[in-house]
């Protein structure tokens, strides 16, 4: 059995190529092909009906349908018919392209799956996540995680946060909050606010008693504030009036090297680090702002060169990481890489993230 899959975007009939042959859309009903080969069981059918959506590229089939497409809203409005023909015709020439400014949104606001498929991945995914971290120590049963799964996405969907893009995303998210409600921290520290996303996942995550203090260098873009959270527009380190040695979670996703924040971590004995971004010496060049050393790059230290360079969007960037003195890190605390979730979610971790947690017995911990 074969099949041949062609996917194609729904709306694009902007495009230069859609646009280049300047033809209203014609919706074909063909006879054809003569042979159809049935996805399911291998079933041969003849003759079956095949609407082909020529300016948007799909062929639609039996096997589902697509409200839009069924409405016809698939074609793009004649507006959009227009820009894809200035675009294509006109300024495709000149390098140039009409962009329609909206907010863009991240796939998990807009495509996700609905009923019986959600209790399945719950279940899969709350198994995984519990075995995944077992191995670590950290024990939680899956009929529980289960429960958080579904009232992360009840969060989730209530979020006040109008562009997640930026933050973290939905898989490092949902651990996030996963691991959250089993450690059930009562004193958190987070550095990297932005529009104050992973602050809601935190205010929803951690008991009602808890206290964050939310560090960020600048508060312009934040949409949501915790009533748990005090809130400071400096670093961390710049905030020696406040002891920040009985905090027993961290969430840090500043872009600021890993290695000056575990630092900060283990003088101050913080138990669990949420450290996203956590990039190897492979990865570097794929993140704007590297938290160069990461996490990783601590604890590879031996095995990692030390002097390195990337290039991001065309500039050269170089690292230099020689003299670190990682010994105290690597001893107290053990790196735990979250885990890509894209097998249950269908979406792929945005950032690589890394749980730190403080070794039981560390400086009589
Ligand atoms: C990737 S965004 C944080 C995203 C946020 N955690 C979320 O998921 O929605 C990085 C943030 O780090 C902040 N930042 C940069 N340098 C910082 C520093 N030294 N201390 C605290 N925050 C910093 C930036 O202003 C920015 O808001």
């Amino acid at each position: 059995m074969w099949c041949i899959w062609t996917s194609g975007r729904l709306s694009n009939a902007g495009s230069a190529h859609g646009q280049a042959r300047a033809r209203s859309e014609v919706s074909t009903r063909l006879m054809t092909p003569k042979i159809a080969v049935s996805a399911r069981g291998g079933t041969i059918s003849w003759g079956v009906a095949v609407k082909k959506l020529r300016d948007s590229h799909i062929t639609e089939t039996p096997y589902w349908t697509h409200d839009a497409v069924a409405a016809g809203k698939a074609q793009g409005s004649p507006i959009s018919k227009l820009f894809g023909w200035v675009n294509g015709a006109v300024l495709a020439r000149l390098g140039l392209q009409l962009v329609r400014r909206r907010t863009p949104k991240r796939i998990e606001q807009t495509s996700f799956a609905l009923g019986d498929t959600i209790s399945l991945r719950n279940q899969a995914l709350s198994a995984f996540l519990s075995t995944y971290f077992k191995k670590y120590d950290i024990a939680f049963d899956s009929t529980a995680a289960e429960a958080w799964i579904q009232e992360f996405d009840a969060v989730l969907k209530r979020s006040p946060i109008s562009d997640l893009n930026g933050g973290m995303g939905y898989n490092n998210g949902l651990i996030s909050y996963v691991l959250c409600r089993t450690l059930a921290p009562e004193a958190v520290i987070e550095s990297g606010v932005w529009r104050g996303f992973t602050t809601y996942l935190l205010d929803a995550g951690t008991p009602k008693t808890a206290r964050i203090l939310c560090y960020d260098i600048n508060f312009d873009l934040l949409e949501f504030k915790s009533s748990k959270a005090t809130y400071f527009e400096k670093d961390v380190l710049e905030n020696s009036d406040v002891d920040h040695s009985d905090f027993d979670f961290a969430l840090f996703d500043d872009h600021v090297s890993h290695y000056d924040r575990l630092l900060f971590a283990d003088a101050n004995k913080v138990k669990n680090l949420i450290m996203d971004d956590d990039v190897s010496v492979l990865q570097a060049h794929a993140d704007g702002w590297p938290p160069v050393p990461s996490t990783s790059m601590v604890f590879d230290y031996e095995a990692i060169p030390h002097q390195f360079e990337w290039v991001i969007n065309g500039s050269n960037a170089r690292a230099d990481i020689r003299d670190l003195d990682v010994t105290s890190i690597v001893q107290n605390y053990i790196r735990i890489p979250y885990p890509e979730l894209f097998d249950f979610t269908g979406y792929h971790n945005t950032s690589v993230t890394s749980l730190v947690q403080r070794r039981e017995g560390a400086d009589g911990a």
